[in-house]
């Protein structure tokens, strides 16, 4: 077999790099390991940058998205007792789309078996040969039998426990890594949500985070330690503590019921330099993770393929390498801002087991310069919706 750009991962980002480069006439095979229910079937989060949904309606797949949706012109940040909204829309006339991540995967899935797009599911045993030579090619196993693809570029899109990373040999790559001491414990509840917008909850017991799906989904998180495991938590034991992190006024609205899913998640930030090697590109959490407090993990793989999509659209429609050239470096450099932006919104808003009573008062007076001042309100808004591509 050939193709022009062997996709491996069929997460968000390869389908949506799939997806856009089809329309331009690239052909793309993506090679995903698991089958398309078990994808559907992860829980992740649901905040879209408008750069996102652009993306999509490029790709011609936002039509369900544009009718569902909802969008949030700011969010509520709570310290205890006390609340104050920051309103995206009043402070810089843009907003955030909710739509779950689910639901983008699935509009990309059926998009792409629309186009008759070469999926090919349950591979194993991918191996990527050649990218650092002009004829790479990839080898995979599905149904035991061994099958090659030739192709003239590879576009690691198969997340962090993914086979692309670790193509690159370590003499080449310099990885940067942070782990956070605690995680987040998540509950979907079929119940409407506390708030019309989220709510980030900081208190002396820890984050909390209000979040949705839709009017009658929602989606709750609590600061939970790493040695926790979900079913340390009953619902009416995770729920109670949910009313003691958020302020009274919300906790008395508060509408709870059985958890639908219930998992926790470890919070880590993390970048590998470069993203390309030779005619191998990384994308997604294939090269970078955030810890979820931004909601930046699917908004920056998404940053990622913009960049590739324009630089192999560029090449293979005006000869014209520069945008792959650069994208390293363009992918990078945003890359560092989300991870930036989401480490402080992580810092500002949890405990951290060593804190000093001073180091309790920088976190106070952190919050209160945010809720006082307009410039620091700016540069969270900015941040939040999104940084330009
Ligand atoms: N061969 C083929 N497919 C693989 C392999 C492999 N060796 N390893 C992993 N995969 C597949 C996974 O099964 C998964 O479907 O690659 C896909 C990677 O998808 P994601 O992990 O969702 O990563 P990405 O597409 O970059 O999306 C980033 O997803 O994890 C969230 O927070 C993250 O929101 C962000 C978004
Ligand atoms: C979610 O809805 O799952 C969500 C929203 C915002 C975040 C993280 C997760 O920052």
């Amino acid at each position: 077999m050939r193709t022009q750009v062997c996709i491996i991962g069929g997460g968000p980002s390869g389908l949506l790099l799939s997806q856009l480069l089809h329309r331009k006439g690239i052909d793309t095979i993506v090679l995903e390991r698991k089958t398309k229910d078990y994808v559907l079937g992860r829980i992740r989060a649901g905040i879209l940058e408008t750069g996102f949904v652009d993306l999509m309606r490029e790709a011609g797949v936002a039509e369900r998205l544009d009718k569902e949706c909802y969008v949030h012109d700011g969010t509520v940040i709570s310290y205890g007792d006390e609340q104050f909204g920051i309103s995206f829309k009043d402070l810089i006339d843009k907003t955030v789309v909710v739509y779950g991540q689910t639901e983008v995967t699935r509009d990309l899935y059926e998009a792409r078996e629309a186009m008759d797009g070469q999926i090919v599911y349950n591979v194993e045993s991918v191996t990527i040969h050649g990218a650092d030579s002009d004829a790479p090619y990839v080898t995979y196993a599905v149904d035991g039998t061994e099958q090659r693809i030739e192709c003239d570029f590879v576009a690691g899109c198969d997340g962090f426990h993914g086979v692309s990373r670790q193509t690159i040999p370590l003499s080449v790559r310099k990885e940067y890594e942070k782990i956070y001491p605690f995680g987040w414990l998540g509950i979907l509840s079929e119940t409407p949500p506390v708030h019309d917008e989220l709510i980030y909850a900081s208190s002396d017991r820890g984050f909390a985070l209000c979040s949705m799906r839709n009017e009658n989904l929602s989606r709750y998180y609590i600061q939970c330690a790493l040695s926790d495991s979900p079913d340390d938590w009953t619902d009416a034991a995770f729920w109670e503590e949910l009313k003691r992190r958020i302020p009274s006024e919300m906790a008395e609205k508060l509408v709870t019921g059985p958890s639908i899913e219930k998992s926790i998640a470890p919070l880590r930030s993390f970048v590998t330099e470069p993203m390309r090697w030779g005619r191998l590109f990384l994308c997604g959490d294939a090269a970078h993770i955030v810890p979820p407090t931004g909601a930046k993990g699917l908004n920056t793989a998404a940053s990622d393929i913009h960049y590739l999509y324009h630089g192999m659209v560029q090449h293979y429609l005006d000869g014209d390498s520069e945008g792959l050239d650069r994208y390293s470096e363009k992918a990078l450099a945003r890359v560092w801002k989300a991870e930036r932006f989401s480490w402080w919104m992580t810092s500002l808003l949890h405990r951290y087991p060593e804190q000093s009573p001073f180091d309790l008062k920088m976190q106070r007076a952190e919050i209160d310069f945010l809720c006082s001042n307009h410039a620091a309100q700016v540069a969270m808004a900015e941040n939040y919706v999104g940084l330009p591509y």
